[in-house]
């Protein structure tokens, strides 16, 4: 087992990372939380799947264990779903001192925190991420909100956990595109933070797709050890936070442009590396041989590299200029200086992105140290 330290003072907190550890949860709790309830909140399928086994292991260890599922899906992330959330504690008699509990994806850890902050002002948060995606990133850091018509994650609050668990083996239920999107964000870390880790990965990727568990365990804890670093230096994001924001500028754009139909996230977090490491090299921050890590290490994941050719560069652009990312009407990017070390560049010409963007569309011919 891997434990992970969220540095923040008072509210410091463990990630326990290992395969199989979910049994043992009602113990973990045990050591967090003081309360006798625990709102378990939880989507359709992971709740068939992982459902019983948490009811079981809280109730063991002396909890009442209340359960509350959501919609499941991006769609479910809206104020509707917080406000069933507020009658189900309410019903169930979920006291201040109480806990509410995330099993599941980005989606139900996100509402679920949301509805832990502001329940009778901030009851108890546990965090059970079930997919890679939850289990590198969203589980970490506090972010938790839902959508609004105009705009995603719009509403929200920094409201960190007690503790994380995360049992690596939960993976191996999740579809393989999931798997190879959670890649993605593992890679991401590997470039903003260590290029140690992305040689590991370089070395390990194979291993990694067939989810074997010491490859799974080492990247999860490593990919948490790194964002809990981040984290614990800038909590709100007031600067270096943003750096987790490698390939989300190129990446948010394309799931908005595509209405979030076409990619999962980490999907579009993928062809949005390439295309910032690309204007990194174009800006003449990066070198050609890190682009091509990069770009081979997506590749050997079989994830999409290439913004598809029917989207046009001016869509992207727009959606790039209504993004929180820009600042005061100046394009902001976070763009690699070298595998494992990353710069925040602010008022990046649009022209430079606009020939990137070209140049990343599928078909285009290339710069040829690059491809
Ligand atoms: P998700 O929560 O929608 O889960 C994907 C699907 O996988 C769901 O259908 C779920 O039921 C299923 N699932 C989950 N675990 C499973 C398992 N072990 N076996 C089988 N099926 C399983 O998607 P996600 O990618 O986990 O999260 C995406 C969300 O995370 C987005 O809303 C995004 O905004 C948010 N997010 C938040 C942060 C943050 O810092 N708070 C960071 C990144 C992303
Ligand atoms: N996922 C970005 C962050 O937590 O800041």
């Amino acid at each position: 087992m891997t434990e992970v330290e969220v540095q923040l003072g008072p509210r410091s907190y463990p990630i326990y990372v290992a395969a199989g550890i979910l049994e043992d949860l009602g113990a973990y709790a045990r050591r967090h939380l003081t309360g006798k309830r625990v709102l378990v909140v939880s989507d359709p399928p992971v709740g068939r799947l992982y459902g019983e086994n948490v009811r079981r292991s809280l109730r063991n260890a002396g909890f009442i264990p209340l359960w509350a599922e959501i919609a499941g899906g991006e769609e479910a992330k809206t104020l509707d779903t917080v406000r069933d959330l507020y009658d189900a504690a309410l019903e169930g008699e979920l006291e201040r001192g109480d806990a509410v509990l995330a099993l599941g994806g980005g989606v139900v850890g996100d509402v679920a925190g949301f509805v832990a902050a502001t329940y009778m002002r901030g009851v108890a948060f546990v965090q059970v991420p079930t997919t890679l995606l939850a289990q590198v990133d969203s589980s970490v850091g506090g972010k938790v909100g839902v959508n609004h018509p105009r705009g995603k994650n719009l509403i929200g609050a920094f409201y960190q956990p007690r503790f994380v668990l995360a049992d690596t083996a939960t993976l191996e239920t999740l579809p393989e595109r999931e798997i190879r999107a959670g890649l993605a964000e593992v890679m991401k870390y590997g470039v903003i933070w260590e290029e140690a880790f992305f040689a590991w990965l370089e070395k390990e990727i194979e291993r990694l797709l067939a989810l074997g568990s010491e490859a799974v365990e080492h990247a999860v804890a490593t990919s948490c050890r790194i964002k809990a670093a981040v984290v614990s230096a800038d909590e709100t994001e007031g600067g270096l936070r943003a750096i987790l924001n490698f390939g989300h500028t190129v990446g948010h754009a394309l799931e908005a442009a595509t209405n979030y139909q076409r990619f999962v996230h980490g999907e579009a977090v993928a062809i949005g590396m390439v295309a910032e490491a690309r204007l990194a090299l174009r800006l003449g921050y990066l070198a050609p041989p890190g682009v091509e890590r990069i770009a081979a290490l997506l590749s050997r994941t079989r994830l999409p590299r290439d913004i598809p050719a029917e989207i046009a560069p001016e869509a992207l652009l727009e959606v790039m200029h209504r993004d929180k990312k820009v600042a005061g009407g100046q394009l902001t990017f976070v763009l690699p200086e070298d595998i494992g070390r990353v710069k925040i560049v602010r008022g990046v010409p649009a022209e430079a992105v606009t020939a990137v963007v070209k140049e990343c569309r599928a078909g285009a011919s290339r710069a040829s140290a690059v491809t």
